[in-house]
């Protein structure tokens, strides 16, 4: 049975130390709410320390009446609170065969949480976004020069665009709050950005500018990072992720976990889309031969991760099987059966094996 850890007694497992990149141990999903100090962290650079009382927020660039805020005046806007999941787009890597570079996240690059904060739509409305703006570029304090070529020649901070639709959607929030309270350092303090429905790297941190731009934004990351093939008139493209694809991961059993045989195992794990519903999960328990549909333990809330659970009666022989689960969307759309090579080392979203052993812990030659 699945045991009820107190989120402080668990902890973060490290990927890489400096900057800090910390994953969420997947196997204790038991809340929809991920606790904030079970929430996985990725950052680029080291974690940068702002002041609340010299903290300013410019909104510039294509808008006619440019302005910055304090903390204080941000937080007497009227304030929204979203709950949303956020995936790193490089979760799930170390199950990508041949190994791929970069972090080797798991199961737990994943999260979600409550966010609090003003409607990003309400800010741009403030300045005046002009009609011509394609893009927002939202930009964070932390700086640095990534390691990975082609490598900038000076140091850059981090920054991201969203589209402009996607930016005037009231969902996507300048948030100050993480699950009820400021947010944590590491996590953005004291603003950062969420936007619902994209992979994380959207959801700047620490922000400091919010930048209207006339012509797509080809930054580093969106264009070297965060990038992946698509194809126009059959040529290949080079295209910035944007939305999350549809994904369900096993929380429980863990991969090499020992289970008895003949007796009810309660499968359990959580899926995502990004601007769709999860409709359905199936489960196999070997191999992807046969599947069997689980049940969801959460409503359908937009933006929000579905837990689901599935009763396997294990089986009576002993040996390894290996356990999938595939989620379909509102659209019909399932997960893909194998990883697309266009997103390089990124979306990482065919139904991950997770391998276990039946055992009655009995030696059959005593
Ligand atoms: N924002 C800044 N300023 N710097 C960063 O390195 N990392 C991005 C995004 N926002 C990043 C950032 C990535 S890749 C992800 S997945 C999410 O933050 C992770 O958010 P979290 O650390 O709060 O989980």
């Amino acid at each position: 049975m699945a045991k009820t850890l107190h989120s402080s007694l668990v902890g973060l497992i490290i990927r890489q130390k400096e900057p800090t990149n910390l994953e969420t141990p997947f196997n204790q999903l038991d809340a929809f709410l991920t606790p904030t100090e079970l929430f996985y962290i990725r950052s680029h650079f080291p974690t940068p320390t702002l002041e609340l009382a010299s903290y300013q927020l410019r909104i510039d660039g294509a808008v006619r009446n440019p302005f910055s805020l304090s903390y204080k005046e941000l937080r007497e806007i009227p304030s929204e609170t979203r709950i949303a999941t956020l995936e790193c787009a490089g979760n799930s890597r170390v199950f990508l065969i041949p190994q791929a570079a970069g972090a080797q996240w798991e199961l737990g690059a994943v999260g979600n949480a409550a966010w609090t904060g003003v409607p990003l739509g309400a800010l741009l409305e403030r300045a005046g976004l002009e009609e011509d703006a394609c893009e927002i570029v939202l930009e964070g304090a932390d700086q640095g020069t990534p390691k990975e070529a082609p490598v900038p020649p000076s140091p850059i901070s981090y920054a991201r665009s969203v589209p402009r639709d996607k930016a005037m959607q009231r969902e996507v929030l300048i948030a100050y709050q993480m699950n009820g309270r400021d947010l944590p350092q590491d996590h953005g303090y004291p603003v950062r950005a969420i936007v619902p429905g994209h992979y994380g790297m959207a959801s700047v941190k620490w922000l400091t500018r919010i930048h209207a731009v006339r012509e797509p934004f080809h930054g580093y990351w969106q264009t070297s990072d965060y990038g992946y093939w698509d194809y126009l008139d059959g040529k290949p493209v080079r295209r910035a992720l944007g939305e999350m694809k549809l994904k369900s991961e096993i929380a429980r059993p863990s991969v090499y976990e020992t289970l008895a045989p003949n007796q009810v195992y309660p499968v359990s794990g959580a899926a995502w889309a990004g601007e769709t519903e999860v409709t359905e999960i199936v489960v196999s328990t070997d191999g992807g031969h046969t599947w069997a549909k689980a049940e969801f333990l959460d409503p359908v809330q937009r933006h929000a991760w579905r837990r689901w659970k599935f009763d396997w009666l294990t089986p009576k022989r002993k040996g390894r099987y290996t356990l999938l689960a595939r989620a379909k969307d509102a659209n019909g759309s399932v997960q893909p059966d194998t990883h697309d090579p266009n997103y390089g080392s990124y979306v990482i979203n065919h139904p991950l094996p997770i391998e276990v052993f039946v055992d009655d812990g009995t030696n059959p030659s005593v």
